[in-house]
Protein backbone atom coordinates (compact mmCIF):
# COMPACT_ATOMS: atom_id res chain seq x y z
CA UNK A 1 0.00 0.00 0.00
CA UNK A 2 2.06 3.33 -0.91
CA UNK A 3 0.52 7.11 -0.75
CA UNK A 4 0.43 8.00 -4.55
CA UNK A 5 -1.99 5.45 -4.50
CA UNK A 6 -3.89 5.92 -2.14
CA UNK A 7 -3.76 9.83 -3.51
CA UNK A 8 -4.49 8.81 -7.05
CA UNK A 9 -7.65 7.99 -6.17
CA UNK A 10 -8.76 10.67 -3.50
CA UNK A 11 -8.07 13.13 -6.19
CA UNK A 12 -9.91 11.10 -8.61
CA UNK A 13 -13.27 11.32 -6.68
CA UNK A 14 -13.47 14.39 -5.24
CA UNK A 15 -12.15 17.96 -6.83
CA UNK A 16 -8.88 16.79 -7.58
CA UNK A 17 -7.30 18.66 -4.47
CA UNK A 18 -5.17 16.81 -1.86
CA UNK A 19 -5.74 16.15 1.69
CA UNK A 20 -3.09 14.75 4.09
CA UNK A 21 -2.82 11.05 4.58
CA UNK A 22 -3.24 8.98 7.86
CA UNK A 23 -2.74 5.28 8.64
CA UNK A 24 -2.80 2.98 11.15
CA UNK A 25 -2.04 -0.98 11.80
CA UNK A 26 -3.95 -4.09 12.29
CA UNK A 27 -2.54 -5.91 15.18
CA UNK A 28 -1.87 -9.30 16.48
CA UNK A 29 -1.95 -10.87 19.79
CA UNK A 30 0.69 -12.93 21.51
CA UNK A 31 -1.89 -14.41 24.58
CA UNK A 32 -4.48 -13.07 26.23
CA UNK A 33 -7.99 -13.54 24.43
CA UNK A 34 -11.31 -12.79 25.59
CA UNK A 35 -9.79 -11.06 28.61
CA UNK A 36 -9.94 -7.60 27.81
CA UNK A 37 -13.73 -6.83 28.21
CA UNK A 38 -13.21 -8.83 31.58
CA UNK A 39 -10.75 -6.38 33.35
CA UNK A 40 -7.54 -8.62 32.22
CA UNK A 41 -4.47 -8.77 30.24
CA UNK A 42 -3.79 -8.73 26.77
CA UNK A 43 -0.52 -8.71 24.84
CA UNK A 44 -0.90 -7.20 21.54
CA UNK A 45 1.49 -5.45 18.87
CA UNK A 46 0.64 -3.63 16.03
CA UNK A 47 1.92 -4.63 12.86
CA UNK A 48 2.96 -3.56 9.09
CA UNK A 49 -0.55 -3.89 7.39
CA UNK A 50 -3.47 -1.53 8.19
CA UNK A 51 -5.51 1.39 6.80
CA UNK A 52 -4.57 4.45 4.73
CA UNK A 53 -6.79 7.38 4.88
CA UNK A 54 -6.35 10.52 2.60
CA UNK A 55 -8.56 13.05 4.26
CA UNK A 56 -9.63 16.79 4.13
CA UNK A 57 -12.28 19.47 5.15
CA UNK A 58 -14.74 19.96 2.26
CA UNK A 59 -16.33 23.10 3.43
CA UNK A 60 -19.66 22.50 4.22
CA UNK A 61 -21.15 21.86 7.60
CA UNK A 62 -21.55 18.15 7.60
CA UNK A 63 -21.68 16.23 4.71
CA UNK A 64 -18.84 13.30 3.98
CA UNK A 65 -18.00 11.60 1.26
CA UNK A 66 -16.49 9.01 1.59
CA UNK A 67 -14.52 6.17 -1.10
CA UNK A 68 -13.50 2.79 -0.03
CA UNK A 69 -10.84 2.09 -2.74
CA UNK A 70 -10.41 -1.86 -2.40
CA UNK A 71 -14.68 -1.92 -2.92
CA UNK A 72 -14.78 1.25 -5.53
CA UNK A 73 -17.73 1.82 -3.29
CA UNK A 74 -19.03 5.92 -2.93
CA UNK A 75 -21.09 6.81 -0.07
CA UNK A 76 -22.06 10.46 0.98
CA UNK A 77 -23.83 10.79 3.98
CA UNK A 78 -24.74 13.49 6.40
CA UNK A 79 -23.33 13.70 9.81
CA UNK A 80 -26.64 15.35 11.08
CA UNK A 81 -28.56 12.12 9.75
CA UNK A 82 -29.87 10.04 12.85
CA UNK A 83 -29.26 7.02 11.18
CA UNK A 84 -26.14 7.38 9.34
CA UNK A 85 -25.03 5.11 5.96
CA UNK A 86 -26.05 1.82 5.54
CA UNK A 87 -22.77 0.06 4.08
CA UNK A 88 -20.75 -1.39 7.03
CA UNK A 89 -17.38 0.35 5.81
CA UNK A 90 -19.36 3.84 5.91
CA UNK A 91 -20.80 3.36 9.66
CA UNK A 92 -17.21 3.59 11.03
CA UNK A 93 -16.46 7.14 9.56
CA UNK A 94 -20.12 7.95 10.67
CA UNK A 95 -19.62 6.61 14.13
CA UNK A 96 -16.13 7.43 14.62
CA UNK A 97 -16.93 11.52 13.26
CA UNK A 98 -19.74 11.13 16.06
CA UNK A 99 -17.58 9.64 19.20
CA UNK A 100 -15.07 12.53 18.20
CA UNK A 101 -17.54 15.04 18.58
CA UNK A 102 -18.90 14.05 21.59
CA UNK A 103 -15.37 14.51 22.45
CA UNK A 104 -15.08 18.49 21.54
CA UNK A 105 -13.52 17.86 18.42
CA UNK A 106 -16.04 19.79 15.66
CA UNK A 107 -15.98 18.07 12.86
CA UNK A 108 -17.65 19.41 9.75
CA UNK A 109 -18.19 17.82 6.50
CA UNK A 110 -15.11 15.79 5.31
CA UNK A 111 -13.63 14.09 1.93
CA UNK A 112 -12.25 11.04 2.74
CA UNK A 113 -10.62 8.07 0.55
CA UNK A 114 -8.73 4.96 1.99
CA UNK A 115 -7.95 1.82 0.99
CA UNK A 116 -5.84 -1.59 3.54
CA UNK A 117 -3.84 -4.36 3.38
CA UNK A 118 -4.99 -5.80 6.62
CA UNK A 119 -6.76 -9.22 5.97
CA UNK A 120 -10.73 -8.85 6.45
CA UNK A 121 -12.39 -11.34 9.36
CA UNK A 122 -8.49 -12.77 9.70
CA UNK A 123 -8.47 -11.62 13.34
CA UNK A 124 -6.30 -9.12 12.99
CA UNK A 125 -8.73 -6.02 13.69
CA UNK A 126 -9.35 -4.50 10.58
CA UNK A 127 -11.94 -2.51 12.10
CA UNK A 128 -9.96 -0.89 14.81
CA UNK A 129 -7.36 -0.35 12.18
CA UNK A 130 -10.55 1.92 10.26
CA UNK A 131 -11.48 3.77 13.57
CA UNK A 132 -7.97 4.78 14.87
CA UNK A 133 -7.13 5.92 11.60
CA UNK A 134 -10.45 8.25 10.74
CA UNK A 135 -9.98 9.28 14.43
CA UNK A 136 -6.66 10.33 14.16
CA UNK A 137 -7.23 12.18 11.20
CA UNK A 138 -10.31 14.40 12.35
CA UNK A 139 -8.11 15.37 15.59
CA UNK A 140 -5.80 16.52 13.00
CA UNK A 141 -7.97 18.15 10.42
CA UNK A 142 -10.32 19.29 13.10
CA UNK A 143 -9.20 19.15 16.64
CA UNK A 144 -5.51 20.60 17.15
CA UNK A 145 -4.93 16.98 17.85
CA UNK A 146 -6.10 17.67 21.43
CA UNK A 147 -7.51 14.68 21.98
CA UNK A 148 -5.39 12.13 23.53
CA UNK A 149 -4.24 8.40 22.18
CA UNK A 150 -6.87 6.95 24.81
CA UNK A 151 -9.24 8.85 24.16
CA UNK A 152 -9.33 7.94 20.65
CA UNK A 153 -8.86 4.58 21.35
CA UNK A 154 -11.92 4.40 23.50
CA UNK A 155 -13.99 6.35 20.80
CA UNK A 156 -12.90 3.51 18.41
CA UNK A 157 -14.25 1.35 21.09
CA UNK A 158 -17.58 3.16 20.92
CA UNK A 159 -18.23 3.04 17.83
CA UNK A 160 -18.04 -0.76 17.52
CA UNK A 161 -20.18 -0.78 20.86
CA UNK A 162 -23.07 2.23 19.29
CA UNK A 163 -22.59 1.81 15.34
CA UNK A 164 -21.58 -1.86 14.65
CA UNK A 165 -23.14 -4.10 17.11
CA UNK A 166 -19.92 -5.54 18.97
CA UNK A 167 -19.47 -5.07 22.56
CA UNK A 168 -15.75 -5.53 21.64
CA UNK A 169 -13.00 -4.97 24.71
CA UNK A 170 -10.21 -1.94 23.69
CA UNK A 171 -7.33 -4.33 22.85
CA UNK A 172 -7.53 -3.76 19.21
CA UNK A 173 -8.36 0.03 19.10
CA UNK A 174 -5.78 0.12 21.86
CA UNK A 175 -3.16 -1.80 19.94
CA UNK A 176 -3.55 0.47 16.38
CA UNK A 177 -3.00 3.61 18.39
CA UNK A 178 -0.22 3.00 20.57
CA UNK A 179 2.04 0.29 18.63
CA UNK A 180 5.90 0.27 18.30
CA UNK A 181 7.71 -0.80 15.64
CA UNK A 182 9.59 -4.28 17.33
CA UNK A 183 7.79 -4.31 21.00
CA UNK A 184 4.47 -6.28 22.10
CA UNK A 185 2.58 -4.78 24.58
CA UNK A 186 1.52 -5.88 28.03
CA UNK A 187 -1.55 -4.01 28.79
CA UNK A 188 -3.65 -4.32 32.18
CA UNK A 189 -7.27 -3.50 30.71
CA UNK A 190 -8.83 -2.57 34.15
CA UNK A 191 -6.36 0.03 34.83
CA UNK A 192 -5.15 1.24 31.37
CA UNK A 193 -1.14 0.86 32.78
CA UNK A 194 0.93 -1.06 29.73
CA UNK A 195 4.16 -1.32 29.15
CA UNK A 196 6.60 -1.99 25.90
CA UNK A 197 8.32 -5.76 25.65
CA UNK A 198 10.78 -5.33 22.95
CA UNK A 199 10.24 -8.97 21.30
CA UNK A 200 13.13 -10.27 19.44
CA UNK A 201 12.80 -13.80 20.11
CA UNK A 202 16.20 -15.58 19.10
CA UNK A 203 16.14 -17.85 16.77
CA UNK A 204 12.08 -17.87 16.60
CA UNK A 205 9.35 -16.44 14.64
CA UNK A 206 5.97 -15.68 14.48
CA UNK A 207 3.98 -15.98 11.70
CA UNK A 208 0.07 -16.24 11.32
CA UNK A 209 -1.77 -19.12 8.84
CA UNK A 210 -5.02 -17.70 8.02
CA UNK A 211 -7.16 -20.41 6.97
CA UNK A 212 -9.45 -17.98 5.27
CA UNK A 213 -12.92 -18.71 7.10
CA UNK A 214 -14.62 -15.50 7.87
CA UNK A 215 -15.95 -14.79 11.09
CA UNK A 216 -18.70 -12.40 11.75
CA UNK A 217 -18.22 -10.89 15.18
CA UNK A 218 -21.17 -8.69 14.91
CA UNK A 219 -24.47 -9.58 16.72
CA UNK A 220 -24.68 -13.35 18.73
CA UNK A 221 -21.63 -14.96 19.09
CA UNK A 222 -18.74 -12.53 20.71
CA UNK A 223 -21.56 -10.53 22.56
CA UNK A 224 -23.06 -13.96 23.47
CA UNK A 225 -19.71 -14.55 25.58
CA UNK A 226 -19.44 -11.10 27.07
CA UNK A 227 -22.78 -11.58 28.48
CA UNK A 228 -22.15 -14.98 30.15
CA UNK A 229 -18.77 -13.34 31.65
CA UNK A 230 -21.78 -10.72 32.80
CA UNK A 231 -23.52 -13.11 34.19
CA UNK A 232 -20.87 -15.01 36.26
CA UNK A 233 -19.78 -11.78 37.87
CA UNK A 234 -23.42 -10.53 38.73
CA UNK A 235 -23.78 -13.92 40.44
CA UNK A 236 -20.36 -13.89 42.16
CA UNK A 237 -21.25 -9.89 43.44
CA UNK A 238 -24.96 -11.07 45.16
CA UNK A 239 -23.19 -13.69 47.13
CA UNK A 240 -20.96 -11.50 48.58
CA UNK A 241 -22.48 -7.78 48.51
CA UNK A 242 -19.47 -6.48 50.98
CA UNK A 243 -16.90 -6.36 47.58
CA UNK A 244 -17.04 -4.87 44.41
CA UNK A 245 -17.03 -6.81 41.68
CA UNK A 246 -16.75 -5.01 38.35
CA UNK A 247 -15.39 -7.55 35.81
CA UNK A 248 -13.93 -11.41 36.02
CA UNK A 249 -10.54 -9.76 36.87
CA UNK A 250 -12.63 -9.54 40.21
CA UNK A 251 -13.16 -13.06 41.05
CA UNK A 252 -11.36 -16.00 42.63
CA UNK A 253 -11.19 -19.47 41.29
CA UNK A 254 -12.65 -20.19 44.78
CA UNK A 255 -15.53 -17.48 44.25
CA UNK A 256 -16.32 -18.94 40.75
CA UNK A 257 -17.14 -22.07 42.34
CA UNK A 258 -18.99 -20.85 44.65
CA UNK A 259 -21.64 -20.03 41.47
CA UNK A 260 -21.05 -23.20 39.53
CA UNK A 261 -24.26 -24.73 40.16
CA UNK A 262 -26.26 -21.27 39.85
CA UNK A 263 -24.65 -20.06 36.53
CA UNK A 264 -24.95 -23.37 34.73
CA UNK A 265 -22.45 -25.45 32.36
CA UNK A 266 -21.87 -23.18 29.78
CA UNK A 267 -21.40 -20.12 31.53
CA UNK A 268 -19.20 -21.53 34.10
CA UNK A 269 -16.79 -22.84 31.38
CA UNK A 270 -16.37 -19.45 29.68
CA UNK A 271 -15.55 -18.42 32.89
CA UNK A 272 -13.37 -20.73 33.51
CA UNK A 273 -11.28 -20.15 30.63
CA UNK A 274 -11.28 -16.34 30.99
CA UNK A 275 -9.73 -16.52 34.89
CA UNK A 276 -7.16 -19.50 33.55
CA UNK A 277 -6.22 -17.13 30.38
CA UNK A 278 -5.44 -14.20 32.76
CA UNK A 279 -2.68 -16.46 34.73
CA UNK A 280 -1.21 -17.65 31.18
CA UNK A 281 -0.70 -13.83 30.03
CA UNK A 282 1.49 -13.29 33.32
CA UNK A 283 3.16 -16.74 32.68
CA UNK A 284 3.99 -15.26 29.31
CA UNK A 285 5.88 -12.06 30.60
CA UNK A 286 8.34 -14.35 32.99
CA UNK A 287 9.05 -16.35 30.96
CA UNK A 288 9.47 -13.88 28.23
CA UNK A 289 11.71 -12.05 30.91
CA UNK A 290 13.43 -15.26 31.31
CA UNK A 291 13.95 -15.68 27.77
CA UNK A 292 11.97 -19.24 28.01
CA UNK A 293 10.31 -19.49 24.81
CA UNK A 294 9.60 -22.95 24.95
CA UNK A 295 7.57 -22.39 28.19
CA UNK A 296 5.36 -19.19 25.81
CA UNK A 297 4.64 -21.70 23.62
CA UNK A 298 3.46 -24.53 26.16
CA UNK A 299 0.90 -21.51 27.70
CA UNK A 300 0.09 -20.33 23.79
CA UNK A 301 -1.37 -24.35 23.19
CA UNK A 302 -3.22 -24.20 26.77
CA UNK A 303 -4.97 -21.14 25.40
CA UNK A 304 -6.21 -22.57 22.17
CA UNK A 305 -7.86 -25.72 23.73
CA UNK A 306 -9.47 -22.92 26.42
CA UNK A 307 -10.59 -21.61 23.19
CA UNK A 308 -11.93 -24.17 21.52
CA UNK A 309 -13.32 -26.26 24.46
CA UNK A 310 -14.07 -24.26 27.05
CA UNK A 311 -14.72 -20.57 24.87
CA UNK A 312 -15.98 -22.22 22.02
CA UNK A 313 -14.60 -19.81 19.69
CA UNK A 314 -12.81 -21.87 17.13
CA UNK A 315 -14.16 -24.08 14.58
CA UNK A 316 -12.79 -27.14 12.49
CA UNK A 317 -10.09 -25.26 10.38
CA UNK A 318 -8.30 -23.45 13.29
CA UNK A 319 -8.20 -26.85 15.25
CA UNK A 320 -6.63 -28.49 12.02
CA UNK A 321 -4.46 -25.93 11.88
CA UNK A 322 -3.57 -26.22 15.54
CA UNK A 323 -2.97 -29.93 15.18
CA UNK A 324 -0.48 -29.30 12.33
CA UNK A 325 1.65 -27.23 14.16
CA UNK A 326 1.91 -29.46 16.95
CA UNK A 327 2.79 -32.69 14.53
CA UNK A 328 5.57 -30.40 13.31
CA UNK A 329 6.97 -29.49 16.47
CA UNK A 330 5.97 -26.43 16.80
CA UNK A 331 6.66 -24.50 19.66
CA UNK A 332 3.16 -22.53 20.38
CA UNK A 333 0.28 -21.86 18.08
CA UNK A 334 -3.57 -20.68 19.04
CA UNK A 335 -6.49 -19.23 17.58
CA UNK A 336 -5.68 -15.24 17.67
CA UNK A 337 -8.54 -12.58 17.97
CA UNK A 338 -11.80 -13.08 18.77
CA UNK A 339 -12.63 -16.61 16.93
CA UNK A 340 -15.11 -18.10 14.67
CA UNK A 341 -12.26 -18.06 11.87
CA UNK A 342 -9.48 -16.24 10.81
CA UNK A 343 -5.64 -16.90 11.96
CA UNK A 344 -3.92 -19.00 14.05
CA UNK A 345 -0.49 -17.53 15.46
CA UNK A 346 2.29 -19.17 15.74
CA UNK A 347 5.61 -19.24 17.13
CA UNK A 348 8.16 -21.64 15.56
CA UNK A 349 11.85 -22.25 15.48
CA UNK A 350 13.91 -20.47 12.56
CA UNK A 351 14.59 -24.21 11.55
CA UNK A 352 11.34 -26.12 11.70
CA UNK A 353 9.73 -22.74 9.72
CA UNK A 354 10.31 -23.83 6.14
CA UNK A 355 8.70 -27.58 6.55
CA UNK A 356 5.68 -26.51 9.08
CA UNK A 357 4.89 -24.23 6.52
CA UNK A 358 4.89 -26.45 3.26
CA UNK A 359 3.16 -29.50 5.41
CA UNK A 360 0.35 -26.73 6.51
CA UNK A 361 -0.17 -25.65 3.35
CA UNK A 362 -0.14 -28.75 1.67
CA UNK A 363 -2.97 -31.14 4.48
CA UNK A 364 -5.06 -27.77 4.47
CA UNK A 365 -5.45 -27.94 0.83
CA UNK A 366 -5.96 -31.78 1.14
CA UNK A 367 -8.82 -31.55 3.28
CA UNK A 368 -10.36 -28.13 2.56
CA UNK A 369 -9.54 -27.50 -0.74
CA UNK A 370 -7.24 -24.02 -0.49
CA UNK A 371 -4.21 -23.35 0.79
CA UNK A 372 -3.83 -21.16 3.96
CA UNK A 373 -2.47 -17.68 3.84
CA UNK A 374 1.00 -17.13 5.42
CA UNK A 375 1.69 -13.55 6.72
CA UNK A 376 5.06 -13.44 8.88
CA UNK A 377 4.76 -10.80 11.93
CA UNK A 378 6.91 -7.80 11.72
CA UNK A 379 6.11 -6.15 14.44
CA UNK A 380 5.32 -2.38 13.58
CA UNK A 381 4.37 0.96 14.44
CA UNK A 382 0.84 2.41 15.73
CA UNK A 383 -1.34 5.47 13.84
CA UNK A 384 0.39 8.25 12.77
CA UNK A 385 0.11 10.87 9.81
CA UNK A 386 2.83 10.26 6.76
CA UNK A 387 1.78 13.37 4.84
C1 LIG B 1 -11.93 -9.04 19.17
C2 LIG B 1 -12.33 -7.83 20.01
C3 LIG B 1 -11.31 -7.57 21.13
C4 LIG B 1 -11.02 -8.82 21.92
C5 LIG B 1 -10.72 -10.00 21.01
C6 LIG B 1 -10.59 -11.30 21.74
O1 LIG B 1 -10.76 -8.77 18.46
O2 LIG B 1 -12.44 -6.69 19.22
O3 LIG B 1 -11.75 -6.53 21.96
O4 LIG B 1 -12.05 -9.11 22.81
O5 LIG B 1 -11.73 -10.16 20.00
O6 LIG B 1 -9.48 -11.27 22.57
Amino acid sequence: MDIEFVRSRFIKHFDGKTGNVYTSPGRINLIGEHTDYNGGFVFPGAVDKGIMAEMRANGTEDTVMAYAIDLKDRVDFKLSDPNGPRASWARYIYGIALEMKKLGVPVKGFNIAFAGDVPLGAGMSSSAAMESCFAFGLNDIFGDNKVSQWDMALAGQATEHNYCGVKCGIMDQFASVFGKAGCLMRLDCRSREFEYFPFKPDGYRLVLLDSVVKHQLAGSPYNDRRNSCENVVKHIQAKHPEGKFETLRDCTWEQLEEVKEEVGAEDYKRAKFVLGEKDRVLGVCEALNEGDYEKVGELMYKTHEGLSKDYEVSCEELDFLNDIAKENGVTGSRIMGGGFGGCTINLVRNDLYKKFIEDAKKKFNEKYGHEPKVYDVVISDGSRKLC
